[in-house]
């Protein structure tokens, strides 16, 4: 290949792009091939698309101030159950999530390609210690939730974990390290997120991160579905009978995996995408907003609002943007599979940022003015699916219980509030089984020992566990 292939080349003079090739005459053979495929998995067109709205500074649709504009807080939501008739029509849905369960029915999805800039941890993020005694990690308490749920059930519960280029193979060796955590290794798959360039934000030209590199980041959560399809994942869950995919991010670990009562709700009413939510704590806490607009569910996230319009009140004095997304969901697993053959082009979500980049000359570049940052960076956000869906639910969630995320090194959202939570779940389920512990005990409870303040009562109660394995020394 001693030059550009013609068709490339073409393409790439077409949209304005040959600044990719202008080290080729440095580049070796295989260094070569390597950015053409690089170039050729790139939607040029859809580039250029978006580096024009980025221009004009709208989107296709509604711009998003008219989104906000139109806005109202969503009018369906199924909220905690209060009443005790409101308990028991939660319990019998939670028994219908259970027979779906036991039926093998669902798969977990645990979206985690993300590469956790904000809490400064240099791995990926599922690794990241967090058992208030026993520094499990992340991914070690959804795996055991996992098994405990497999073992309750007496079903398959297929684990799905999408990494990307960023954190797959550390992932996957942490995984074959820690010997799948006991659970069978057919029933985890690992599956790659795709990627997308960063653009030069005066010029619209892909940047390079090496002569024969393009600079490129995750394409998002919203990159699930295609590579979902891309993986063959879909058409596995189809041959093994799953219906629905329980999805949820690797952040937080008081998360309730495959929580049979959503999935109940979700079956119950036919949903073909359900979402958990919360109620904000504040208005300018960081989670994106359900909300209504044009009589359909979507996600307002919290970047684009100002804090004026976050703490925004309707008529009758109600938070218009209240219904946090715990980024808890649960998907028809029919409703994926359609989206994956429409060739589901989410749209893409701009972030202007720096990124290094090799400038016209070959020199390494590292921008790092904040208030001016070099480039625009694309992603795809899953929840875009939502106004695409026909019939979507939202579902309160339990703050307390099933929202506690790692997010930041310290403050909100951080390892102390996510510990500090796991040991509140655990001291409550422990009160509720009648045993109480002197001020000061650190506790906790592993998904294998109880799933639920009932299991936990039944076990410390028949001597399956013993109120000394769960607590530390004060
Ligand atoms: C996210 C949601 C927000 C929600 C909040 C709840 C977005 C854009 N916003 O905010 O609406 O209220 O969580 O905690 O997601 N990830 C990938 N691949 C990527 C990018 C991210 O797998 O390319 C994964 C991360 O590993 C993580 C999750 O997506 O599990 C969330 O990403 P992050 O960027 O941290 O989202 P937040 O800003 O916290």
């Amino acid at each position: 290949m001693s030059t550009v292939p013609a068709t490339l080349h073409e393409r790439l003079k077409l949209f304005s792009q040959t600044s990719t090739v202008r080290f080729w005459s440095r580049l070796d053979e295989a260094e070569r091939l390597q950015l053409v495929t690089e170039l050729e998995s790139v939607d040029l067109k859809q580039l250029q698309e978006i580096w024009q709205s980025s221009q004009k500074k709208t989107n296709e649709g509604l711009s998003t101030a008219e989104r906000i504009q139109k806005a109202s807080a969503p009018k369906t939501v199924i909220r905690q159950a209060k009443s005790p008739e409101d308990v028991a029509s939660w319990q019998a849905t939670l028994e219908l999530g259970e027979s779906e369960l036991r039926d093998g029915k669902v798969a977990v999805v645990t979206v985690a390609g993300g590469q956790g800039t904000r809490l400064g941890f240099d791995h990926p993020k599922g690794m990241f210690p967090i058992g208030p005694i026993s520094d499990r990690t992340l991914f070690q308490i959804f795996a055991e939730q996992i098994q405990a749920r497999r073992q309750r059930y007496g079903a398959s519960l297929l684990w799905l974990i999408m990494t990307s280029d960023a954190t797959h193979a550390e992932t996957v060796d942490f995984f074959e390290s820690k010997q799948y955590f006991g659970l069978p290794t057919d029933s985890v798959a690992f599956f790659m997120q795709g990627s997308l360039p960063a653009l030069d934000a005066a010029t619209g030209e892909i940047l390079l991160s090496g002569p024969g590199s393009l600079a490129l980041s995750p394409d998002g959560h919203g990159g699930l579905i295609m590579a979902l399809r891309n993986s063959g994942l879909l058409d596995r869950m189809t041959q093994e009978g799953v219906d629905h995919v329980f999805y949820h991010q690797v952040d937080n670990p008081t998360v309730i995996i495959a929580d049979p009562a959503l999935i109940g709700f979700h079956l119950q009413q036919k949903s073909m995408l359900t979402t958990n939510v919360v109620c904000k704590t504040s208005p300018t806490e960081r989670m994106g907003v359900l909300v209504d607009v044009d009589g359909h569910t979507e996600i307002i996230e919290y970047s684009e609002l100002t804090p004026e319009q976050a703490a925004s009140h309707d008529a009758t004095g109600q938070w218009i943007f209240w219904a946090g997304n715990t980024a808890i969901h649960v998907f028809d697993r029919k409703f994926l599979q359609r989206l994956a053959e429409d060739g589901c082009r989410l749209p893409l979500h701009i972030a202007r940022k720096n990124v290094p980049y090799l400038d016209a000359s070959g020199q390494f570049m590292q921008p790092s003015d904040a208030s001016n940052p070099n480039a625009i960076k694309l992603e795809r956000f899953i929840f875009d699916a939502l106004p695409l869906a026909e019939r979507t639910l939202i579902v309160e969630g339990n703050r307390d219980r099933e929202f506690n995320p790692v997010k930041n090194k310290s403050g909100a959202d951080s390892a102390e509030t996510a510990r500090a939570a796991l040991n509140r779940i655990a001291t409550e389920w422990l009160k509720e089984s009648g045993h109480s512990l002197p001020e000061g005990h650190a506790i906790e409870i592993s998904p294998l020992q109880a799933l639920d303040a009932a299991e936990l009562k039944q076990k410390l109660a028949s001597g399956k566990v013993l109120i000394s394995e769960i607590t530390a020394p004060a």
